[in-house]
Order: structure tokens, then C-alpha cells, then sequence
């Protein structure tokens, strides 16, 4: 009677751990190292004096690993700049670190010629291009510029927290070439090993299209999950009629052979903030994506965070909003879902 009556206390605790998960108090990060490393890229040789080279077109991934890792690696592909990773909207903890004190491996990604990736092998150009409205639109953060959406996630009174937000931006290239140049060298990362055996992409906006051209493109078994936050642009096979855009936000249409590669991965979940009406373009890509991904045994879902899961306000960049514990306690569903959560020693220490 003691005996059942004690494990039925364990299982209610256990129960409630599910939505601490992501509160307060705080366990510390214990790393057992910290470091990066390039990757991908090639060697040129100078056009006018053949025997020197430039070494370029790399991406380049810093990493953290915990003191006792999960085996799972997550690797974080921004489409502004990594600092999205690093920090909350006011400042406060981003998915960095809530995953490290979870206990997962975390890679920042930059890609070939974005953050700290970009020495190109061809010449570049940088125009200004006034982007703080359009950012404040493409982030969902309200219908106009400064015309907040009611409930936002968003600290829409701090001056400062917006500045911080619309100034953390790289030099980015949303073109097809881009795409391509970034997948060839995440492909290389994935199939390395050097980024684990088990490997999750969590990505934001454009991200998500070049970790599923990624994952078309990688010969071995190592991805495993992808998530993305909002996914601008879609991968689709060669056996539906559907045209091949030529800008940076696809459509892309790669060999069957190769999309069925998306269906070979554990789990998939396009997810969506809030304020994002069915007939947006990049909603209905990505309902039909998922369809024909899980027509050829794949796993794959859409989930909106207002409608399926109850946020609000949430947007464009949902892991850094006021209430993104609540979008990563969604996320280590996921991964406890899909069977993604175990320690690399195989002790379960949740
Ligand atoms: C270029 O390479 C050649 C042959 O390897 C070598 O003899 C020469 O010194 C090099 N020139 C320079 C400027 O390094
Ligand atoms: C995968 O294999 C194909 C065919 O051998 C090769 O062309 C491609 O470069 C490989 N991909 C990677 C990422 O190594
Ligand atoms: C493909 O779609 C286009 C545009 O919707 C249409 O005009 C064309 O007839 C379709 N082709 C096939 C083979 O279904
Ligand atoms: C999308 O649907 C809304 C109603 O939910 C409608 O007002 C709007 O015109 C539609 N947009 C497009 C592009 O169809």
C-alpha cells in the first residue's frame, strides 16, 4: 500500500516536472567545451597570380557541448544572425541556453558568407537597404510599422529592445546560388560526424528551406529532426507540376530521389507564430510539403501556435518572444516525442 501509494506521488511530481522544465530556479550550464570550427568551402587560385589561393565560401559552426550531453545535437540555423539563438526579445534566456541546461549539445550555424563564414570566393556587394520597417513587418511583430498586434510577444513599450531586435541583422543573401552554396556546406557538416549522429536543425524564416535542401543533399543518416520557426520557401520532388521559382525563396524542385530523403527523417514540424491566415503562401507550401512527405512514409506536421497550441502573439521569430519557455516546452515534446531525448551515456537523467 506504501509502495503504491509513494510511486503514485513519484508519477504526479514527474507530472508537473513536464511544465518546469523551462522555469525558475535555474540549473546551471555545466560545458564540458566550447568551440568552432569551418566547414565546406574551397580553395581558388588567384586569376592573375596562379599559385596563390583563397580559401572560402565556408560555413562556419560554434559549438557547446554539456558536461553529460544528450546524443542528440541541435543545430541552430538563424536567417538574420545568431543572436536570435542567444537571447529573448527583452534580453532574457533564448534557446541557447535553455537547451544547454537541458543538457543538448547546441551549434550555431552561420553559413557560407553570412556572420562569422564571410570570406567569398566571388565578389560581393553590401547596398543599405532601409530594412527597419520591413522588419518589423516581416516579423510579424504587427499589421504596419509600429502597429503592434495587441497581444505581440513582444516588450513593445522598450525603444531599446526594438533597436536591439532590427539591428541584429547580417549581410544575407536570399538568392537561389545562397541556397545552394549553404546546403552543400551544411550537407558536409551533417555527413562529417563532426556535428554528432543524431542531428535536429532547429531553423527561423529562410533557414528552413536551405535544412531541408540540406537534408536532400547529405548521403548519410545523421538528420534526424528538423523544426522550423516560420519556413519561408519549401523543397518540392520532380514528379508534381509545380514551376521552380528562380529568386531565393523557392519553390525548389529537386529529384524524387532526393525529396524522399525528407521522409526518412524521424520527425518534422513546420511551425508557425501567430497572425498567419491559412491562404499565406508559405502556410499552404508548407501543409502540402508535409502532405508529400508523409505520402512516402515520412513524418512530418504543421503546427500553428495559436491554433493548435494556444499562444498568442506569437511571431515570426517565436523561440525569442516573451513567452518562448512555452514554445520550447513544445519543442522538448517534440524531441521526447520522436525519441530524441536520450543521454549519450544511455543513464536517463532528466
Ligand atoms: C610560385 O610557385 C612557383 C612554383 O611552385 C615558385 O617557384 C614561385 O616562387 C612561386 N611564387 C611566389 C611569388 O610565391
Ligand atoms: C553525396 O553523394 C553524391 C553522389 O556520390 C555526391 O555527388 C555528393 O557530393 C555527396 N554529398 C555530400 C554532402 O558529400
Ligand atoms: C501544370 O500546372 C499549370 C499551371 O497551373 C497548368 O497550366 C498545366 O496544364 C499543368 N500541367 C500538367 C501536366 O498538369
Ligand atoms: C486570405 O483570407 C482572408 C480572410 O481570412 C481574406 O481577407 C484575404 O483576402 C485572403 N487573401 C488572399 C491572398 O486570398
Amino acid at each position: 500500500m506504501l509502495d503504491l501509494l509513494s510511486s503514485a506521488t513519484f508519477l504526479l511530481l514527474a507530472g508537473t516536472v513536464t511544465c518546469d522544465k523551462f522555469e525558475r530556479p535555474r540549473k546551471p550550464i555545466y560545458l564540458e567545451k566550447s568551440g568552432g570550427f569551418q566547414i565546406g568551402g574551397k580553395i581558388i587560385n588567384s586569376p592573375s597570380r596562379p599559385n596563390e589561393t583563397l580559401s572560402c565560401d565556408h560555413g562556419y559552426m560554434e559549438y557547446f557541448i554539456p558536461w553529460r550531453p544528450r546524443r542528440t545535437s541541435l543545430v541552430m540555423w538563424h536567417s538574420s544572425s545568431t543572436q536570435v539563438w542567444q537571447n529573448r526579445w527583452d534580453g532574457g534566456e533564448g534557446y541557447k541556453d535553455m537547451f544547454l541546461r537541458r543538457n543538448y549539445p547546441v551549434y550555431l550555424w552561420d553559413g557560407p558568407r553570412v556572420g562569422r563564414a564571410n570570406w567569398a570566393c566571388e565578389p560581393t556587394t553590401y547596398f543599405p537597404s532601409y530594412q527597419d520597417h520591413a522588419n518589423f513587418g516581416a516579423w510579424n511583430f504587427g499589421p504596419s510599422y509600429k502597429n503592434w498586434w495587441p497581444d505581440v510577444q513582444f516588450p513593445t513599450r522598450d525603444e531599446a529592445a526594438w533597436q536591439q531586435a532590427t539591428s541584429a541583422r547580417y549581410v544575407e543573401y536570399d538568392t537561389k546560388a545562397n541556397v545552394e552554396l549553404q546546403s552543400d556546406a551544411a550537407a558536409i557538416a551533417a555527413d562529417s560526424g563532426r556535428i554528432g549522429e543524431d542531428i535536429v536543425y532547429l531553423t527561423n524564416s529562410a533557414g528552413g528551406l536551405r535544412a531541408m535542401m540540406t537534408t536532400t543533399k547529405a548521403n548519410g543518416t545523421n538528420i534526424k529532426g528538423i523544426v522550423t520557426y516560420e519556413s519561408i520557401g519549401y523543397v518540392f520532388p520532380d514528379n508534381i507540376n509545380i514551376t521552380a521559382g528562380t529568386g531565393g525563396f523557392g519553390p525548389f524542385v529537386v529529384p524524387l530521389e532526393r525529396f524522399k530523403k525528407l521522409a526518412k527523417v524521424k520527425s518534422i514540424q513546420f511551425v508557425w507564430g501567430d497572425h498567419r491566415p491559412e491562404n499565406h503562401t508559405s502556410v499552404m507550401e508548407s501543409r502540402l510539403v508535409a502532405k508529400l512527405i508523409n505520402q512516402y512514409g515520412g513524418n512530418a506536421k504543421v503546427m500553428k501556435l495559436g491554433e493548435d497550441a494556444g499562444l498568442k502573439g506569437s511571431t515570426h521569430i517565436p523561440f525569442a518572444d516573451l513567452d518562448n519557455r512555452k514554445v520550447a516546452g513544445l519543442l522538448d515534446d517534440f524531441l521526447e516525442e520522436a525519441e530524441l531525448d536520450e543521454y549519450a551515456d544511455g543513464d536517463d537523467w532528466n
